[in-house]
């Protein structure tokens, strides 16, 4: 029998509190503020950035009528609402504890933090001043996210055994980027494997232990990792992260009654297909989402985020703090483990 697939619970853009955001970094921030301004209510007033003619650049594409030189000015402003925070890792902590020293609401892009007692600092941080902070893992807000929690709610997968995901490609040396630079927070597992440790932490939880094989960069950042995750449930997780490897960047999850499989890219607007059945006689359906492409995907997070605001909510309903600093645990240890073997790519 062929199964069937909830359908995704979509929160109306129209019925949350128009934020006013200021932004910080002129990068990955083009295609979230893009996401904002043409699928949500929410709008960026105010972007700094160091590049002062990058930045009036940046303004000028989205309509932004304030640029500020450096992230202190913006955070200052009396006016913003949230400051979304897409700068280089290192720098996601102190922005974020003076963000909420000046009483804003954060969204900080993931990785939340460089370690994770920097998270724990800037979570309790946030929760103390009774301000919504909320790491950019903007996965768990999109609408396929919503019928993954609806398909585990619903039992459809039975007990579920194995939960795999990977994100990895393979991209040039470049060893004044940020992805291979150690100051700048470089490495697969900050930058990509946030993803696939989160995605299989909001199926099967925290890992009881972690076992991780890798390889370093001649710079000095983890380049590939392979992580081992079980729980004490008895379940186990998979994730595999690299910047030197081709990767399908899917997930899958697989239970004694089904599995299903997240389709490429896992972590953006794709699709989901859900086979039930014994072997040889499976039975199989597919979801694809044709309402976004890839990075419009970005609007959802802001619109969960604008009703979390107004429901004075101080972390996220469905990426609580305890598993933001839980993730970014696992990465610490894997990334210790990796330099520990001290395997360096020719
Ligand atoms: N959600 C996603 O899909 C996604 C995708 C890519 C990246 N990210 C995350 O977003 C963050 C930024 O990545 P990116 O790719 O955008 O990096 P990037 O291209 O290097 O951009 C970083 C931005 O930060 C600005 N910046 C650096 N230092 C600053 C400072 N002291 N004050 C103010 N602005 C400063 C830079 O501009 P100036 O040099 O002019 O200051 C630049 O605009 C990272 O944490 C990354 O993991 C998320």
């Amino acid at each position: 029998m062929t199964p069937t697939l909830p359908q995704p619970r979509v929160l109306d853009p129209a019925s949350v509190p128009a934020l006013r955001w200021g932004v910080i970094g002129t990068g990955i921030s083009g295609n979230f503020v893009k996401a904002l301004h043409s699928h949500t209510v929410q709008r960026a007033v105010a972007v700094a950035a160091r590049d002062a003619a990058k930045t009036q650049a940046f303004a000028g594409e989205h309509g932004i009528g304030a640029v500020y030189p450096d992230a202190s000015a913006l955070i200052a402003r009396s006016d913003i609402d949230v400051v979304y925070i897409a700068t280089p890792h290192p720098l996601h902590h102190d922005l974020t504890l003076e963000a909420i020293a000046a009483g804003k609401h954060v969204l900080v892009e993931k990785p939340i933090a460089m370690s994770a007692a920097e998270a724990d600092e800037m979570t309790a941080a946030g929760r103390a001043a009774g301000v919504l902070v909320m790491e950019a893992m903007w996965t768990r807000y999109l609408p396929q996210s919503d019928i993954i929690r609806q398909v585990l709610a619903d039992g459809l997968l039975g007990e579920v055994h194995l939960v795999r995901a990977d994100f990895g490609f393979s991209m040039p040396f470049l060893p004044e980027h940020r992805m291979w630079s150690a100051a700048l927070g470089g490495g697969a597992l900050l930058d990509a494997g946030v993803y696939p440790i989160s995605f299989v932490s909001s199926v099967i939880g925290p890992p009881s232990s972690v076992t991780a094989n890798g390889a370093m960069t001649s710079t000095g950042v983890d380049a590939r990792a392979d992580l081992l995750l079980p729980t004490a449930g008895g379940a186990t997780g998979l994730a595999s992260t690299s910047m030197v490897t081709a990767m399908p960047v899917t997930a899958e999850i697989l239970g004694r009654q089904g599995r299903l499989q997240v389709l490429s890219p896992f972590f953006a607007p794709s699709g989901i297909t859900l086979t039930t059945g014994s072997l040889g006689a499976e039975d199989s359906v597919t979801w694809t989402d044709e309402t976004m492409t890839l990075h419009e995907g970005m609007s959802c997070q802001a619109t969960a985020f604008a009703a979390y605001v107004a429901e004075g909510r101080v972390e996220s309903e469905v990426h609580g703090h305890a598993e933001v600093v839980s993730v970014m645990a696992t990465i610490d240890e894997a990334r210790r483990q990796v330099a520990a073997i001290g395997h360096v790519l020719a």
